[in-house]
């Protein structure tokens, strides 16, 4: 349904990295070759190395994004950063969702919600996590969680301003089925496509055809260097949401070398 105009790859990096290691990760990368104009690339390092990777980038090939950013412009929200903040870095776009701040910090769907409806009025673009844990997958729920998680969080956001946001790349989604991040267990590419399609359905319901076939839906999840290219293979996987491998340039470049000849 999608027509995969162009791929994103993009890195989390979690708590690893600080500033130092940041302006190395960066030295090394940049001499690898240009990623093919269809490709773009991002990285998501922890807040502290923010400043450290919008300077090492900065004229580059490669965007840089923040991991967690408060809805709310300003307040109390003792640990949290704002739109504001990092946008007087120069960086523009943020994770919401990630399973990990589920997990590990409270976050809910309708507190996602908040967020992308905070960060697009903000002009921050969003890439929105979502998936299933492995006892939701093994009890056969992956469809209903996967339809729970996008309808609560959407029901958050301005409804003409979600539309747009699907239609020109403000909002992207990354489905990181649980039980596949950090655990060396990828989904099998026909997995990974059900559960695309599906959220591409959910997309088309709850927001009309346009969105749901303008809207880049990234895998994440266990992506290596082996397992990149079939996973970029499938129809509506217009990309990919790399932790572990994303840490080291050597794997990371080579994820984008593979990107770059796969459209
Ligand atoms: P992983 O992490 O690639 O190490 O599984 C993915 C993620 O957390 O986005």
């Amino acid at each position: 349904m999608n027509s995969k105009r162009g791929l994103w790859i993009a890195g989390n990096w979690k708590m690893n990295h600080g500033p130092k290691a940041t302006a190395d990760f960066f030295q090394k990368i940049l001499t690898a070759p240009k990623p093919s104009r269809s490709v773009q690339v991002s990285i998501f390092p922890p807040a502290l190395s923010l400043a450290s990777a919008l300077e090492a980038a900065h004229g580059s090939w490669i965007s840089i994004g923040s991991q967690n950013t408060h809805g709310k412009p300003s307040g109390a929200f003792t640990g949290e950063v704002s739109a504001e903040m990092i946008k007087e870095l120069g960086c523009s776009l943020s994770l919401v969702g990630h399973s990990e701040r589920r997990q590990h910090f409270g976050e809910t769907d309708r507190s996602c919600g908040e967020r992308i409806q905070g960060l697009l009025t903000q002009a921050i673009r969003v890439l929105f996590c979502y998936g299933e844990t492995k006892t939701e997958r093994e009890s056969g729920k992956t469809e209903a969680v996967i339809k729970t998680q996008l309808s609560q969080a959407f029901a958050g956001v301005d409804a003409a301003l979600l539309k747009a946001a699907l239609l020109d790349g403000r909002l992207s989604l990354a489905y990181e089925p649980v039980w596949a991040i950090g655990t060396g267990l990828v989904a099998t590419p026909e997995q990974a496509e059900a559960a695309h399609a599906y959220s591409r359905q959910e997309l088309l319901n709850l927001c009309g055809q346009d969105c749901a076939q303008a809207a880049k839906i990234l895998y994440g999840g266990s992506v290596t260097l082996e397992n990149a290219e079939i996973l970029l293979k499938c129809p509506n996987v217009d990309g990919l949401l790399i932790g572990g491998a994303s840490l080291k340039p050597d794997s990371f470049s080579g994820i984008v070398t593979i990107a770059s000849s796969a459209l």
